[in-house]
């Protein structure tokens, strides 16, 4: 058997501690399909005293894990500490300089400096890795760059955040509000106790800046990315969707148009026939549209220590099995300028709730603002009866331009008998 591939982790929490017990656990298996042992020699985190349910005898202990970017006895280094600043950065640069190969599960990095890192990486004749990184034990960025790789990829969306699409699941499933349901997802683990990276749709977008690049060749665009998150989904808002035959999902979408990439994430109103419309909880999934192949679905385990590590380590299988892993679809150098299609010129259909003085009149004026927008309604639906009180009315469009809708809405919200802000869900033809 060949000399062993020779691997430092540093971070040694969730993902780390996953892939210790992975490297152990499976070690034959792996080098059988290695053809050589992946062994690891060093570990790194903050705290050396910490419990972490893992066997690190006979493992080198690195204080700093930057040290590992210069050590002769390593041949790629993992890194699982995370964050875009500090440690992370600084090892990652400095062992590619070291002519180290990297494997990371840093998104967060990746979607600031993915293509600067790809590219030194390239000088460098090293790989760096990063399958870990976009939907956890999801194999979507291998699955671009080999399987699919023979298609035009018109389209890939998909559900990238486990804690929202936990958080809007529980919300049709039970019919109770965000904020209850967000709290007992921090309770039993699902959200983190600063859960905005998840639900203000941050996280969602740095994957998606990293999956486009990927997907159309272009170079990672994470500013050109339109975030929202799923603060203002309302319990409401989701019986509706149920009504309309939809389920309010995050989403996030990318395509090429004709005013350049479009990249959004945000709330969505996915038909129920969608395949995706069918993924709940904590799962993931992501949906590749290409020219030849149609459409492809991949779902799984987005987060967690199992499904991460299992995609960490097929890095490593690659890196051990010697194969040329381009970061990205081709040389880094070749990715094209992702010129972000701005929103305003977005089209699609869209749902609308209002709550509006139940008297007469009421009706003609909304249509009126939407007629003089050239909004075309597609239907609407007023529950209830309560004259001189407020009740939600929701209607849904066709196809039209986002600037033309949010004039509307401007328009709309004026009106002395609208009584909330309107809220707007954009409708996906998925
Ligand atoms: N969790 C997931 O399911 C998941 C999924 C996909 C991708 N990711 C990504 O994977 C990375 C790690 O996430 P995680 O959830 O495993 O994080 P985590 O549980 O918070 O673990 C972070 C680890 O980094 C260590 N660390 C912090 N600062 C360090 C430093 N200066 N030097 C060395 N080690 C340091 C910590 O040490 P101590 O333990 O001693 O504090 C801890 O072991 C992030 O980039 C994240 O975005 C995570």
């Amino acid at each position: 058997m060949k000399q062993p591939l020779r691997i430092a982790i540093a971070g040694l929490g969730t993902v780390g501690a996953g892939t210790v017990r992975l490297l152990r656990e499976n070690a034959e298996l792996l080098a059988r399909r290695a053809g050589r042992p992946l062994r690891l020699v060093a570990v790194s985190a903050r705290d050396r005293n910490r419990a972490r349910g893992i066997d690190l005898a006979g493992l080198r202990w690195e204080a700093d894990a930057r040290a590992f970017a210069g050590a002769a006895d390593i041949d790629v280094v993992v890194e699982l500490i995370g964050g875009s600043e500090g440690v992370a950065r600084e090892l990652i640069r400095a062992a590619l300089e070291q002519g180290k190969h990297v494997v990371t599960a840093n998104k967060a990095l990746l979607a600031h400096e993915g293509v600067a890192l790809a590219k030194l990486a390239e000088a460098k004749g090293v790989a760096l890795a990063f399958e870990a990184a976009v939907a956890g034990g999801i194999p979507i960025l291998k699955a671009l760059r080999e399987g699919l790789a023979a298609n035009n990829v018109k389209r890939i969306y998909g559900i990238l955040n486990g804690t929202c699409n936990y958080v809007l699941s529980t919300m049709r499933e039970s019919r109770r509000d965000f904020a209850e349901v967000l709290s007992e997802a921090q309770r039993l683990g699902y959200a983190e106790a600063d859960p905005s990276f998840d639900i203000d749709g941050i996280d969602a977008a740095h994957k998606l800046a990293i999956l486009a690049a990927v997907a159309f060749g272009t170079e990672v665009n994470f500013s050109g990315v339109h975030v929202e998150g799923i603060r203002h989904v309302s319990a409401l808002d989701i019986e509706f969707a149920e009504e309309l035959g939809y389920r309010i999902k995050l989403l996030g979408l990318a395509r090429p148009t004709e005013h350049g990439l479009e990249q959004r994430v945000h709330a969505c109103m996915v038909p129920r026939s969608a395949p995706i419309a069918h993924v709940e909880g904590v799962y993931n999934a992501v949906v590749v549209e290409g020219d030849f192949v149609g459409r492809v679905m991949l779902e799984g385990r987005g987060a967690g220590a199992e499904p991460t590590a299992s995609a960490v380590v097929a890095d490593l299988l690659d890196i051990a099995q010697g194969r040329s892993v381009t970061s990205f679809a081709g040389p880094a150098s070749q990715l094209k300028a992702g010129v972000a299609a701005p929103m305003a010129r977005h089209q699609g259909a869209y749902y609308v709730r209002l709550m509006v003085v139940d008297r007469p009149g009421v009706i003609a004026d909304i249509a009126a603002a939407l007629r003089d927008e050239q909004v075309s309604m597609e239907q609407m639906i007023q529950r209830g009866r309560a004259p001189g009180e407020a009740v939600p009315v929701v209607l849904t469009t066709h196809n039209t331009d986002e600037a033309a809708m949010r004039r509307a809405l401007d328009q709309i919200a004026r009106l002395d008998t609208v009584r909330e802000p309107p809220r707007m869900i954009r409708v996906e033809a998925l």
